[in-house]
Formats: structure tokens, sequence, C-alpha cells
């Protein structure tokens, strides 16, 4: 099973949980902790190879020039600073997201750039503070939240203008991306957890584990999804994208810059640590082509229409 990048795993799990037993709710909020731990982190080292997507997101959307567009679970603003490109001082750009020093770097970064149609905003997509019919294009590059997918898609249908769509992409976590990272992170992981890293296997088993978790590995049950919260028009495309690395430690840095990843590294010892980037580079050798490392990432869009 493909688990490359924020989608949810089946990681093996030693029980050690510290605590108490997490609801869904609390598990999805620690996960979006982590995107505002590694904010930085994630935008030099995640950021690049997410361009390429969000560009499809915006392609599939047909964006214009003046339109009001609205990135959801933005992070960095990835897709937000994409739709800049086309978007200009005629039309609008707010990118959301709940992990706030994620938001306020995208905030940092847009005013250094001078791109006075774009903002960003600390904001829950599944209760948004934005009026209806206040926006033309929503776009979601891995953005929709882990928990209440039923209410973020509500209220994308209720911001949405007539002629408004919505596209967004996620993980086939169906598919194998073939590459050994996460099965070589597992097998070095030390008996012992520490207590985040116990709590953040526990959070992703949580999430994995809910109806709605269950229900999002497979195309079906998004389409299911989107079409309860009203929308009719749902148009499903499956699609390899290849994620082009220039070295094996380029994949691992963008491995290492997702927090869960991140807190399992820093629990090894400097020796383990190094012996895992080993076994890494010596596993992809064969791999490794003039370009660099290609990881295939299965891929699913969804293009809906108002
Ligand atoms: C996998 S990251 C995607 C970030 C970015 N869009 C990208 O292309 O890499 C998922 C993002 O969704 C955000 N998120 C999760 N649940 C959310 C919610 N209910 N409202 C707003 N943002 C949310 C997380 O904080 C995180 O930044």
């Amino acid at each position: 099973m493909v688990r490359s990048g924020g989608e949810v795993g089946e990681s093996a799990c030693s029980g050690q949980f510290m605590g108490a037993p997490l609801d869904p709710e609390e598990a999805s909020r620690l996960l979006i902790e982590g995107y505002g731990r590694m904010a930085r982190a994630y935008d030099a080292n995640v950021g690049p190879y997410h361009v390429p997507i969000a560009r499809r997101l915006l392609e599939l959307g047909r964006i214009g020039a003046e339109e009001r567009v609205l990135d959801i679970g933005c992070g960095i603003g990835i897709a937000a600073f994409e739709a800049a490109t086309t978007v200009d001082e005629r039309g609008s750009i707010l990118g959301i997201d709940l992990a706030e020093p994620a938001v306020r770097l995208a905030a940092e970064k847009a005013a250094t750039m001078d791109l006075r149609q774009l903002r960003f905003d600390v904001m829950d997509s599944r209760a948004m503070t934005l009026p209806a019919d206040s926006v033309d294009l929503v776009l979601s590059c891995f953005g929709h939240p882990l928990v209440g997918r039923d209410r973020c898609f509500a209220e994308v249908r209720r911001v949405l203008g007539p002629r408004g769509r919505f596209v967004l992409s996620t993980w086939d976590t169906t598919k194998s991306s073939r590459v050994p990272f996460r099965e070589i992170l597992e097998r070095r992981r030390p008996r012992i957890l520490a207590p985040d890293v116990a709590r953040l296997i526990e959070a992703r088993k949580v999430i994995a584990s809910t109806d709605e978790g269950r229900a999002t590995q497979s195309g079906d049950g998004w389409i299911r999804l989107l079409r309860n919260a009203g929308f009719s028009a749902v148009q499903a495309i499956e699609e390899i994208h290849p994620a082009v690395f220039r070295s094996p430690d380029a994949f691992l840095d963008y491995s290492f810059a997702w927090d869960d990843n991140e807190r399992e590294l820093r629990q090894m010892t400097p020796e383990g640590r190094e012996a895992l980037r080993q076994e890494f580079r010596e596993r992809v050798a064969e791999r490794m082509g003039k370009e660099g490392l290609v990881v295939d990432w299965p891929l699913r869009y969804f293009v809906v229409a108002r």
C-alpha cells in the first residue's frame, strides 16, 4: 500500500499508546499541528514536488484571470501561489488552513512577492466564514480534512456560485509507488517508541478506521461523498504522476518533511539514521536514471461542477 506523503497508511503499531484513547477529531488535530510544526521544511522539500499537481488542478478547473479562487487545506499555499500565475488583481485567491504557522508562512511569502490578489487565513474548511455564492473555483491539493469531509464538501457547495467548480487531488492508497521507504522505516523503528511517535501512529490508525477513512480508500467512496453533498456532476480521473527526485536523498528530504516521519527519524540514534539512509540509497540504486529517482505517484483527481 502506497504511503507517500500524507495519506493514511496501515502502519504496524506496537500498541504502546500514551494517554487517553484518541477520538478521530483529536487525531486529526494532532496531524494538523504537525503541518504547522513542519511548515518551513514542507515549503522547502515538499512544495516543489506538489507544484505539478497544483498545475494539473488549475488545468482541470479551467482557471480564469478574473476568478474568485479558494484553496482549501492550502498549507504553505502551493496551489494558491500557482493560481496567482493566472489570476490577476481583477480576481482573488484565498488560501485557508487550520495550521496557523503554515498560513503565516504563506502570507509572508505573498507579501514579499507583492501578490495583492492573494490572501491567506486560518479557517476550518468544514465551517467556513465565507458568504454563499462567493467563489468560482475551489482547489484542494491533498487539502481535504481527514475527518468530516461531508461537512467540508457541503460547505464547498454552499460557497460556490452557480457556475462554480471544485477540483481536488488525493493519493490513491490502493496502489503502490514501489518505493521501499515505509518498509525500511518501519523495520528500523525502535522497539520502544517515543510517546509522540506512538501517538501519531495511533492517530493515523484511528482516522483510517473511521467509516469515512474506509470509504475514501476507493474512488467510488469519494464520489458517493461528493454526491451526498449535493454535487451531481462528478468526474473521477486516475493518473500516475512521475515525481522526479534528483537523488535518493532528495526523496528522503521530501519524506522527512512530513511530521510523523520526521519524529520517527528523530527518535533513532545517529547511526540508525545513517543506516536507514544508506539502505534506502542502496535499495533504489538500480532505479536511478538520468533524471534521478522517478517515483510513480498513483493519484485520483475529482472534477466537480456545482
Ligand atoms: C497534505 S496537506 C496539503 C497541503 C498543501 N495543499 C499541499 O499541496 O501540499 C493537508 C493540509 O490540510 C489541512 N487541513 C486538514 N484539515 C483541515 C480543515 N478542517 N480545515 C482547513 N485545513 C485543513 C492541514 O493542516 C494541511 O495543511
